[in-house]
């Protein structure tokens, strides 16, 4: 676009005005266009994690919206539940994806070993300390850090990464430098931290920091009807690294890993499977190939009453549960049959199935 001269005021100012406009559409188009691509990011990143039920499919929803806010996330689920995929999957789906993705595991480490770790120390800082170093939070910097087992850490350390998360900065330790980051923190845990700050071991303030965006990932004995699918997925995942010939499972194997309480959850289902197809000698996993505490969870008449440090409701529901389950087998999936097995109403009996995800296909 160029202008004749001489040209009244009101001409130019159109001129910039219009070449203000297609400069903030290009701009928005640019944005769009990462904004499409980050989309199809997801999808990619969601591949191997697998989820039919409806809380993993809210999770997944969850996890597409919480990916682009830039907010602190916090991760809750028992051992083995798939807290750090769900991290990983948050940041594949992120604006940063193409940056760092670090992670601190903080239970593992003693507390000076911690800190330096998060905060990188200066030469000199300590014995051993013989050349700089960065922390996490540097090299996560423009990126995202997950801070794994956050329930573990130090008051000491607590304090310190409440001034990250207020102000964006620290000292690396034995430093007097401040360094400035851009860190997205997620953090993961399998304890009940609120009920850490109630007992006086967690700040409060920290916790509410973290604490912006909660996920919770449920126990895989509350949505079973993710382990077939979760089955076939780790049978092809491992069947190469064990040399398997494995492709399949029986309908009785499979139903013994329906009927067991999976403490380990996902982790546990993995290293069952793996297991198995090391011993399986045909093409599909049977119930003899099975370990004997997960073959014997479907065995007729005895419960198999949980002992892994839940509490007493738990215990009941899991009892519940095997209960409604036997029964409804017993009755060969006629309802009211079950209902009247189990002595209650049949109107209570569909909520219960629907609770506990009992349906025809563990018959
Ligand atoms: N939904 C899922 N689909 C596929 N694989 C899964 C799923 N959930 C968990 N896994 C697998 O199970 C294993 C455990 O997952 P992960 O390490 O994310 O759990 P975690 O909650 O961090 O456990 P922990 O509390 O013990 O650290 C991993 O190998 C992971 O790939
Ligand atoms: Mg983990």
């Amino acid at each position: 676009d160029f202008i004749t001269k001489p040209f009244p005021p009101d001409v130019l100012r159109l001129k910039v005005q219009k070449a203000l406009e297609v400069r903030e559409q290009r701009e928005r188009l640019l944005q769009e266009n990462e904004y499409l691509r980050k989309d199809a990011a997801t999808d990619e990143g969601f591949e191997a994690i697998i989820g039919q039920s409806a809380p993993m499919q809210k999770t997944f929803n969850l996890v597409r919206k919480v990916a682009c806010a830039d907010s602190s996330v916090y991760i809750y689920g028992e051992s083995g539940t798939g807290k750090e995929l769900i991290a990983r999957a948050i940041h594949d789906a992120s604006p940063r994806a193409k940056q760092p993705f670090v992670r601190v595991n903080c239970g593992a480490l003693a507390e000076s070993l911690l800190e330096s770790e998060l905060f990188g120390h200066e030469k000199g800082a300590f014995t051993g300390a013989v050349k700089r170093r960065l922390g996490r939070f540097e090299v996560a910097d423009k990126g995202t850090l997950l801070l794994d087992e956050i329930g573990d850490i130090s008051p000491n350390i607590q304090l310190k990464l409440l001034r990250v998360l207020q102000e964006r900065e620290f000292e690396r330790v034995g430093g007097t430098d401040t360094v400035r980051v851009d860190v997205r923190v997620i953090c993961a845990t399998n304890k009940d931290l609120a009920g850490e700050v109630a007992a006086g071991n967690f700040r409060e303030d920290l916790f509410y920091r973290l604490h912006i965006i909660p996920i919770i990932l449920p126990p895989l004995r509350e949505r079973r009807e993710d382990i077939p699918p979760l089955v076939e997925h780790f049978i092809k995942k491992l069947a190469m690294r064990t040399r398997s010939d494995v492709t399949s499972i029986s309908p009785e194997a499979l139903k013994s890993l329906m009927a067991y309480a999976w403490p380990g959850n996902v982790r546990e289902l993995e290293n069952i499977i793996e297991q198995s197809l090391v011993f399986a000698e045909g093409e599909a996993i049977e119930v003899g190939d099975l370990p004997t505490q997960v073959s014997g969870a479907q065995s007729g008449d005895h419960l198999n009453v949980p002992d892994d440090g839940r509490a007493l409701p738990e215990i009941l529901e899991d009892l519940e549960r095997q209960l409604i389950l036997r029964a409804f087998r017993g009755a060969k999936g006629i309802k009211t049959e079950t209902a009247r097995l189990l002595g209650i109403k049949t109107s209570a009996l569909y909520y219960k199935l629907e609770k506990y995800a009992i349906d025809d296909n563990v018959l």
